[in-house]
């Protein structure tokens, strides 16, 4: 039998095109002229100096900042002019994880992961069962009567993940998820992101921690001054 080559068809998920972004009391653009794209099924690392413009690409990408010039395109979204009623169906299909956590203190890690899935709208008798689902994908299985407060900030952020995963977003997006932790809870962290990713969900991930950078060999964007001085995924032999 002939082989036949696999056509490998990577769909653009996210997609900047000459992006500009300047805050109305900003003293520069936080981003400058970025270009760039995310394919479906990748891992992104975006690095840079404090103040580089990390935090800003994330916001824009998941439509809290809008840009001054260019085209952001995420999941068939146009971020510049996003309708009325388009800013919460993009965040439907985004899972978003920052440093602090941003748990809901009074409520336990079941029912943080919960509020996710009341929030846009899942019918009551199958959200117990999809928190329970996603809990144990986390490793928390055992945890899910506890508080934030009884948790470690490895425990606490990984509620945060699985209430950004509950929804089945094709996207997560982390700005320095692992920032608040020590060395081991990073790597546990960044091991349960490699698996979100290997299950099939973009994750683009801001992060000051080059050493994780180093060893986990992923395609790395690096931002200086708001613009993108370097891409991995462009270096000779390296596919995306
Ligand atoms: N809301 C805002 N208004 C005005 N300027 C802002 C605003 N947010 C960010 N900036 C400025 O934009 C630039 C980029 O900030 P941003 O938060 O994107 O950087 P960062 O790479 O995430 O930094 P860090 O590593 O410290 O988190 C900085 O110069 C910052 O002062
Ligand atoms: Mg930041």
């Amino acid at each position: 039998m002939p082989v036949i080559p696999r056509l490998v068809y990577l769909p653009v998920v996210i997609r900047f095109t000459k992006v500009s972004k300047r805050y109305p009391t900003g003293t520069g653009p936080a981003v400058e002229a970025m270009t760039f794209h995310v394919g479906r099924g990748e891992f992104v690392f975006l690095t840079g100096h404090s103040g580089a413009g990390k935090s800003t690409v994330l916001k824009l990408m998941y439509g809290e900042e809008r840009p001054t010039e260019g085209d952001v395109r995420v999941s068939g979204f146009g971020v510049g002019h996003l309708g009325r009623d388009e800013l919460p169906r993009l965040r439907r299909r985004l899972g978003i994880v920052f440093q602090d956590f941003r748990l809901l203190e009074d409520r336990t890690a079941a029912e943080n992961v919960a509020f996710a899935l009341e929030a846009t709208g899942s019918r009551a008798d199958v959200i117990p069962q999809r928190v329970a689902r996603v809990l144990e994908q986390v490793g928390l299985a055992n945890k899910s009567e506890s508080f934030p407060r009884e948790l470690s900030g490895g425990e606490q952020q990984r509620v945060a993940i699985a209430r950004a995963l509950v929804n089945d977003p094709p996207v997560l997006l982390a700005d320095e998820p692992t920032g608040n932790l020590d060395e081991r809870a990073t790597r546990g962290v960044f091991a349960l992101l490699t698996d979100i990713n290997a299950a099939g969900t973009v994750v683009v991930m801001a992060t000051h921690d080059l050493d994780l950078v180093r060893h986990a060999a992923r395609r790395t964007l690096e931002m200086r001054d708001g613009r993108l001085v370097y891409d991995s995924s462009a270096d000779a032999g390296v596919d995306p």
